[in-house]
């Protein structure tokens, strides 16, 4: 939530942290603002709403041009998306200018501390107290290098809650301060065509990647130092020296770009064959075996597990829902899958034998990160899904697989969900194989199956035209619901997720033996009904018993629209569209047959005219909880 930007180098600084902003638009986007250190003090420009709204007002009215700059887009928290509320904020005494994602949870004390001493507050932002504070400990701090920094580490003592604050004070105009405590924030550096240094600091990597990819990981409770010829330094709350982690971005600036596609939700559905195949790439070995060598728990660890939690929000918590399925059929180890906002407030029965799977395409969502740390606090041991590398939700597991699937920039998540979904069906197996619970041959069988998604979900794609005119004739629907057994249930609950995050219709998931217990109310001539079949081939004749509900419901005056299987006859007298999805076996094929909702969600979105990748209220990734 909220897009962080800094930079301090020899460019215009103004068109690095413009470049950055767009680039990180997608973490926030109900006010967009800049602040540049120019001429020996701070000039800003701040808008609501899009940053296209900002840009028309730097078109009309730029700023100076500088070496030094910051910048925001934002996701409101406290006090609504206006003008005043946007970030930057400036201190009273126009020394300090700040940008901040997170929430400072005692920031009505200190905002009355800040008032009794005579300063006004210009917005209703618990942001705008760290600026206020800032410039005071600015002044208190002892004179010389490093003197913003310490003011900062200061402050930082002071603030509860979580936060990634950016400062810049009119005195060091050469340098950036920033500090961290469980809100992403990461450091990158680099060096012009004629290599004079220059530093960038965001709030992921997509920030900068269009111009360096030496990155650093920062750590808790860390304060970090760029200063153009001094270089990075960092150290925690208290002044102790700290080492970053170095690493390499190893994605490319184009991968964050559209690409020729309308919206990025559209380029990311379509890159979804290369994101699993991403995933599984190096992890299927040439006897059929798993090989997961970057799992960090040991065989014995892994024999010892007697109970998993996946926990997870949103779109990943749906990956976790179809995890249980194929880990508890694969291992017979019992799992439980929760929404992580839920999952520590409940007091889960946690021990050392215990797995708890968190999954999360940012790496930085809140909710998840908490509940790891009370999982980890328990004893437990965790292990991460994650897409973003580098960031706080792996490096805080005791152990990470990370789903390949290159930056997600539309807010709703597509390929992040499909690579989480083929993720956890790579713990599952190795979980089998490690603890001797299916055959080598088995597994085999199974690795075999995953290395064909690929080309189904290419499949797929290849024959969306007629989902595409069918979501046309949806566009006006003022309820849709979704319908699913088995693993087909979590993919409806996903379908529907996608259509209320995108197209903001009513939409509901429901498993389809649930039907009659009460929702089945809801049906009434033409009420759309998506219905996930299972293959003719799945167990217990779970096939037959949603080929009995599209009846129920078509009886009762819905619209049947029909996600069924190559060769599945069945279904075809009760469909009013039908929508084939190439043979899969029964637990993977939630790959395949979410591919057509999440275009459907999309292609109504476009048709109801709406912002496919920026949906109202929406962030890409919810570090507040
Ligand atoms: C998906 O379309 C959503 N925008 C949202 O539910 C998302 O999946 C959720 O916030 C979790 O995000 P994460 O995977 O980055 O943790």
């Amino acid at each position: 939530m909220c897009g962080i930007v800094g930079y301090v180098g020899p460019q215009d600084a103004r068109d690095v942290v413009l470049e950055g902003l767009r680039r990180l638009e997608y973490r926030g986007y109900d006010s967009a603002g800049i602040a540049v250190l120019a001429d020996g003090s701070l000039a800003t420009a701040k808008k609501a709403g899009k940053l296209a709204n900002l840009e028309k007002v730097l078109a009309e009215t730029p700023l100076p041009s500088a070496t030094t700059a910051i910048g925001h887009t934002r996701w409101a928290t406290h006090g609504g998306p206006t003008d005043r509320n946007a970030h930057p904020h400036v201190s009273a005494d126009g020394s300090v200018a700040v940008i901040h994602n997170g929430i400072i949870e005692n920031f009505a004390s200190l905002r009355a501390e800040c008032e009794a001493t005579g300063i006004e507050f210009l917005s209703e932002t618990d942001t705008e107290v760290a600026a206020h504070l800032l410039a005071a400990a600015y002044r208190e701090a002892p004179e010389g290098e490093g003197r913003l920094a310490e003011a900062m580490r200061a402050v930082c003592r002071r603030l509860e809650g979580a936060f990634t604050l950016v400062a810049t004070h009119v005195a060091e105009p050469d340098t950036l301060v920033a500090a961290r405590r469980s809100s992403p924030l990461v450091v990158g550096s680099g060096r012009t065509a004629d290599g004079t240094a220059e530093y960038f600091l965001g709030s992921d990597v997509a920030a900068f990647i269009g111009h360096t990819r030496n990155a650093l990981e920062l750590g808790q409770d860390q304060v970090v130092e760029i200063d153009r010829t001094r270089g990075v330094s960092v150290t925690d709350f208290g002044g102790a020296a700290a080492e970053p982690v170095a690493y390499t971005v190893d994605w490319d600036a184009a991968a964050a770009e559209k690409g020729g596609y309308g919206w990025f939700m559209l380029k990311e559905i379509a890159e979804q064959p290369q994101a699993v195949a991403d995933t599984l790439l190096g992890r299927l070995g040439a006897h059929g075996e798993l090989v997961l060598d970057e799992v960090r728990l040991s065989d014995q660890e892994l024999r010892d597990i007697d109970k998993i939690f996946v926990v997870a929000c949103g779109t990943a918590y749906h990956a976790g829902l179809i995890a249980k399925y194929a880990i508890e059929h694969w291992t017979r180890i019992p799992v439980e899958v929760e929404v992580a906002s839920e999952f520590r407030y409940r007091d889960p029965v946690l021990d050392r034998s215990t797995l708890v799977v968190v999954i999360s395409q940012s790496g930085e969502t809140m909710d998840t990160l908490m509940a790891l740390r009370h999982a980890r606090d328990q004893k437990a041991r965790v292990l991460a899904i994650c897409n973003a590398n580098g960031s706080t939700i792996p490096r805080e597991s005791d152990a990470v697989l990370y789903t390949h699937a290159g930056p997600e920039i539309a807010v709703a998540s597509t390929k992040g969900f499909l690579t989480q979904v083929v993720a956890c069906y790579l713990v599952g197996l190795f979980l089998a194989q490690v603890r001797g619970m299916k055959f080598e041959d088995e597994v085999a069988s199974i690795v075999e199956d995953l290395r064909k998604l690929p080309d189904a979900v290419a499949q797929v794609l290849a024959e969306m035209e007629p989902v595409r005119e069918l979501a046309r004739s949806l566009a006006d629907a003022d309820t849709i619901l979704f319908l699913g057994r088995h693993v087909g249930f979590p993919v409806a609950l996903e379908g529907a997720l996608k259509l209320k995050e995108l197209a903001y219709i009513h939409a509901e998931g429901f498993a389809a033996g649930e039907l009659k217990h009460g929702p089945i109310a809801l049906i009434d001539q033409g009420t759309p009904v998506v219905v996930v079949v299972p293959s003719p081939r799945s167990r217990e004749s779970v096939h037959g018993k949603v080929v009995s509900n599209i009846q129920e419901v078509r009886a009762r005056g819905a619209l049947t629209i029909v996600i069924a299987e190559e060769g599945d006859e069945d279904v075809v007298p009760y469909a009013d569209h039908l929508i084939r999805v190439p043979r899969t076996p029964t637990l993977l094929a939630p790959v395949v047959t979410t591919v057509p909702l999440q275009v459907l969600a999309c292609e109504i979105a476009d048709t109801r005219g709406l912002d496919v990748d920026q949906p109202r209220n929406l962030a890409k990734s919810v570090t507040v909880e």
